[in-house]
């Protein structure tokens, strides 16, 4: 049986995807935001996730103002990088898990969250960027680490899901994974924000006290959160700032109580606030992980690693 093990909220600002692109992530400006990163990378290292689900919104790239599902569902068996104006990242092709994503597509529909199913699809940097900053940086000729069921969700016309509703799909999606046959460690990323806004008079605005509020409350209690209506991300977090709602994705598919093993927010890339937390389920995970240690009378030396590395890994905040 499938399950999900963890989940990761990232920022997925584009200028982070063409510094990494163009090497300069050793640039005191660049490296302080990618500096932060290094231990989820080694946390990922450690974790190696059967499959990844990544709710991300896409920027024009697959969809326009012509066509705008709430709620696409990835189920190709390949997803190619977007032109984004400048040609696609110079990431690998995203490969896809079909078998899962029509699981989940049944699962949830049936559940009476009406996804559309893209059997075709390109991903931009809401999704590459995450997926860099905690797998790293991959050479296009290579492969990512494990395939990706990829969810877009509608956050640039309006009207966008509530928090609420993307809550309640987090819950259909973890009783999908649930249900899902074969022995799978997930993980699910929640990507975008934290408060930024592009354009207009408020171009620019931060609010840290909003962002760092958002990540507590995500942590611990995240019934706080699906209340939040639309105009008071606009209002506090700025236009974009909406994007948080895909958090809330991920949040719904871990269990009630989680283990927060990192948190990290800086500010600005570009001119948006990046913020990056890790949560992970309790027992699950932990028997998970007991049934992957390797046999012998070394059998427990994989998990203690593991817990060795949480252990380590430290809460920073900004
Ligand atoms: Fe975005």
């Amino acid at each position: 049986m499938a399950k999900i093990i963890a989940g990761i909220g990232s920022s997925h600002v584009p200028a982070i995807g063409a510094a990494l692109d163009n090497n300069k992530t050793e640039e005191p400006y660049w490296k302080r935001v990618f500096s932060g990163f290094e231990k989820s990378q080694e946390w990922m290292r450690q974790t190696k996730p059967d499959v990844a689900i990544v709710v991300y919104n896409d920027h024009a790239s697959t969809f326009s103002v012509e066509m705008i599902p709430t709620f696409a569902l990835g189920c190709a068996a390949e997803f190619p990088p977007a032109d984004e104006g400048w040609g696609p990242r110079p990431v690998p092709v995203v490969e896809g898990h079909p078998a899962l994503a029509s699981h989940i597509a049944q699962s949830v529909i049936l559940d009476e969250f009406d996804l559309t199913i893209c059997n075709k699809m390109e991903v931009d940097h809401g999704m590459t960027v995450p997926m860099n900053l905690l797998f790293g940086k991959i050479d296009k000729t290579s492969h990512w680490p494990c395939p990706v069921v990829p969810l877009a969700v509608n956050v640039v016309m309006y009207p966008p899901p509530t928090g609420h509703r993307c809550y309640m799909l987090g819950r259909a999606i973890k009783k999908a994974v649930e249900s899902y046959p074969d022995d799978l460690r997930v993980v699910i990323f929640g990507t975008g924000g934290l408060s930024h806004q592009i354009s207009g008079p408020r171009a620019g605005l931060i609010n840290s006290k909003w962002d760092k509020n958002f990540l507590d409350n995500l942590s611990k209690n995240p019934q706080k959160l699906i209340k939040i209506p639309h105009v008071d991300y606009m209002r506090e977090a700025g236009a974009e700032g909406i994007e948080m709602v895909m958090w809330l994705i991920m949040r719904g598919a871990l269990d009630d109580k989680v283990d927060e093993v990192y948190r990290f927010y800086t500010v600005p890339a570009s001119n948006t606030a990046v913020g990056h937390i890790i949560l992970a389920n309790r027992e699950r995970g932990a028997k998970i992980a007991a049934r992957h240690k390797p046999a012998g009378k070394h059998k427990s030396t994989a998990r203690h690693k593991r817990a060795a590395a949480r252990a380590k890994v430290e809460r920073v905040r900004g």
